[in-house]
């Protein structure tokens, strides 16, 4: 071997590692419509081996279930196994909360597995004068107590990203932060309109890092695992599940109607992910989710998953990282997420000045999911056009698109309140 050999050969299996882990430095972000590629959309209604679907009879014996394992196995990960044991207790009531308005319960949910314990807190608050409501399920990004000014809401003890903002320092969440995202969550509002909300810190169920080590994975691992197998569940389909489990809780209490399942970027990933693996939400709501989330992959406009399977190698199933800067391989792509949610109503909401979660691509997604609503008699989203800012559309299938930035606003949940009027109460 030449001395040139010598240094080439280790240098080509760094470069090969290194690209097969997707963590090189990935490609500048498109943001120019006319460098689109061009693409052609997976047919939802065309089986894998090229069989037409009619019903949605075919669509579910068929097509369905080979386009959920596909997410299942190649994107978001399998869950590895049933738990153990499941347990909840009401640690905290109070029927007279925020000013008499509510009934304020706080919920911890216990799961085992291995002899492994996990414990999350649900923040549950129900409109006081209704016998039933249904409620808005949402996972927050700090701490229950961020979201309200409720002085008895209980601090999570979990893992917390450091945010100078939000008042959150050496990863531990306190009382400085009690509030603090307030605005993002119309908790009065939806109270006055007869809608209760259910929230859980996210980072109880997975922390939120490059680290399988804890968490809800570390749970389910034989003797010397250390982290989940190729094509098992990252930390969004980790969510996902814990979204379910808090429904678990959610389903039996006699004061709730139905469940309604919501998410922020990040976390509307997640929520997307448990609509499609849990159909006792009766409706889901992906609040500018995204790349992994409603936006459509193959327009590599904005993120890509180049990008995010680089900055969150934990996100999704190690499987998922063979698509990286590889979109043209993927014989799926999101619009095909969101038809796994017909026909329960799906409302995917983007923000114009949120171009790294490709708005249009939202719009397309959920425009191209529609013929599969179209099957259950049911009405998507049929403008060929791009909608207008601030003119939300509401069919089973709804969606806006707000002026402004990536973010939850009071007008995004005026709008998901009188969607929901139509089928959740
Ligand atoms: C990053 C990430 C997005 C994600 C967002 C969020 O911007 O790239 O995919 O949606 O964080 O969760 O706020």
């Amino acid at each position: 071997m030449t001395p040139n050999q010598k240094t080439v050969k280790p240098l080509l299996f760094i470069l090969l590692t290194l690209t097969t882990l997707g963590l090189m430095a990935q490609p500048e972000a498109n943001y120019d419509e006319t460098k689109v590629p061009k693409f052609s959309v997976p047919d939802p209604l065309t089986t894998f081996s090229g069989e037409a679907i009619t019903d949605s009879q075919e669509w579910e014996e068929k097509r369905k279930l080979e386009i959920y394992q596909f997410f299942e196995k190649q994107i978001y990960g399998k869950v590895p196994a049933l738990l153990d044991e499941y347990s909840f207790k009401v640690i905290e009531q109070d029927n007279q909360a925020l000013e008499g308005k509510a009934q304020r319960k706080q919920i911890t949910v216990g799961l085992k597995k291995n002899n492994r314990t996990l414990n999350f807190n649900i923040l549950l608050y129900l409109p006081n004068g209704n016998e039933k409501a249904p409620v808005f399920l949402g996972y927050n990004f700090h701490g229950n107590h961020t979201v309200t000014d409720d002085p008895n809401v209980i601090i999570p003890e979990a893992w917390n990203e450091n945010n100078a903002d939000l008042k959150i320092s050496s990863n531990k969440a306190t009382e400085a932060s009690r509030g603090v995202r307030m605005h993002r969550w119309s908790i009065d509002k939806m109270l006055d309109n007869g809608y209760g909300l259910a929230t859980v810190y996210y980072g109880e169920i997975d922390p939120d890092k490059n680290d399988f080590s804890d968490g809800l994975h570390s749970l389910f691992y034989a003797e010397e695992q250390t982290k989940p197998k190729t094509n098992e569940w990252g930390s969004i389909a980790a969510w996902a599940y814990g979204l379910s489990r808090a429904m678990d809780y959610l389903e039996n209490d006699t004061n709730i109607s139905n469940v309604i399942v919501f998410g922020h970027s990040r976390l509307g990933k997640a929520a997307l992910w448990a609509g499609a693996t849990d159909d006792r939400f009766s409706g889901v709501i992906s609040n500018n989710s995204g790349c992994g989330g409603a936006a459509l992959f193959k327009r590599k406009f904005g993120e890509t998953i180049g990008h995010i399977n680089n900055s969150f190698p934990h996100w999704f199933s190690e499987s998922f990282k063979k698509y990286s800067n590889k979109e043209e391989i993927l014989p799926v792509d999101q619009h095909q997420l969101l038809a796994l949610i017909a026909p329960r109503p799906l409302y995917v909401a983007s923000a114009v000045e949120d171009e790294w979660a490709d708005p249009k691509g939202e719009f397309l997604s959920t425009q191209y999911a529609s013929k599969v609503y179209g099957l259950y008699g049911k009405k998507g989203i049929d403008l060929t056009e791009f909608p207008e800012t601030d003119r939300p559309i509401q069919q089973t299938m709804a969606y806006h698109m707000r002026s402004g930035k990536h973010d939850v606003t009071a007008y995004d949940w005026d709008q998901y309140m009188t969607w929901a009027e139509t089928f959740a109460k």
